[in-house]
């Protein structure tokens, strides 16, 4: 079965990048010329997702926004035929694919987000991306290779990656065994806690039996609904996998993680990387 459905929370307050998130999405945090969501809807396009669900916020209508089409800016392009940036402007949305939004009322945490969007997903494996987590792999996306493990082996996977062990209470955090079977999922453990350094990157894929999970979830670490709860719940019945992720991520809600991510991506950058070099080494 293919995956066609990606979920990508985005109705937090984004705390931790204040002042700049006061009156702006943090998903809409520029990271060199694109803002964080669409680097994680073109991460999803590229996995071959073809259907968006964006669980946001009544204060957050420029996300939405920002994958509409603008007829003013689109028709002053046309005049003036700068063709290339009427491109850009349009396909902020890949072509092809579909955007539904749906609206988290209340702040009940990620596992709430994630259950918001099954009316819409129903009964079909799905992917979750974290837009404050930027990831970057030369060869296979995050979410491509969770894709790819689920056609391989047709069970929820989740993307890990090994952190330093005094920074596992930041993390949701996985045990696995030595055929990548997660055994065990903990959200934000001491270092004493923790059943491992492999945290939960914000990448996931689960299949649709993880809204039953969610449905029966209470609240746990920080008052929240937390989604790893849900997980640790559904490994009971179903098995589920860890992929470790080998590629760059970068946390940019929060204010150092973005600025380490704004200097590796503009040295990338197709237009401005060379000269953005030279800039740094001036
Ligand atoms: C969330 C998840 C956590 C995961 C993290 C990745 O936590 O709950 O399991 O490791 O994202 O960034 P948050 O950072 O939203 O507190």
């Amino acid at each position: 079965m293919s995956v066609k459905f990606a979920v990508i929370p985005a109705a937090g307050l984004g705390t931790r990048f204040l002042p700049a998130t006061k009156a702006m999405p943090k998903e809409m945090l520029t990271l060199v010329d694109k803002p964080l969501i669409q680097y994680v809807v073109e991460e999803a396009f590229e996995a071959g997702i073809d259907t968006v669900v964006l669980v946001t916020h009544a204060a957050k209508p420029s996300l939405e926004n920002h994958f509409d089409r603008q007829f003013e800016l689109e028709t002053d392009l046309e005049l003036k035929n700068k063709l290339a940036l009427l491109g850009v402007a349009r396909n902020t949305l890949p072509q092809g694919m579909k955007l539904v939004s749906v609206r988290q009322g209340k702040a009940l945490g990620l596992g709430h987000a994630v259950a918001c969007a099954a009316p819409v997903v129903q009964d079909n494996p799905f992917a979750v991306l974290l837009p404050d987590v930027i990831c970057y792999h030369a060869q296979q996306n995050a979410t491509d290779q969770l894709v790819t493990d689920f056609g391989q082996h047709g069970v929820s996977s989740i993307a890990l990656q090994a952190v330093d062990p005094a920074q596992v209470h930041k993390y949701g955090i996985a045990g696995v065994s030595e055929r990548g079977q997660i055994t065990q999922l903990v959200e934000k453990p001491s270092a004493e806690q923790a059943p491992s350094n492999l945290a939960v990157l914000g990448r996931y894929l689960f299949t649709p039996s993880i809204f039953a999970e969610l449905a029966q979830t209470q609240r746990g670490v920080g008052g929240e609904i937390q989604l790893t709860d849900a997980m640790q719940a559904l490994l009971q019945h179903q098995p589920m996998r860890g992929v470790t992720f080998s590629g760059e991520v970068h946390d940019c809600g929060d204010k150092l993680g973005y600025l380490a991510a704004t200097l590796t991506f503009a040295q990338r950058h197709p237009e401005l990387g060379e000269a953005f070099k030279k800039l740094l080494k001036s």
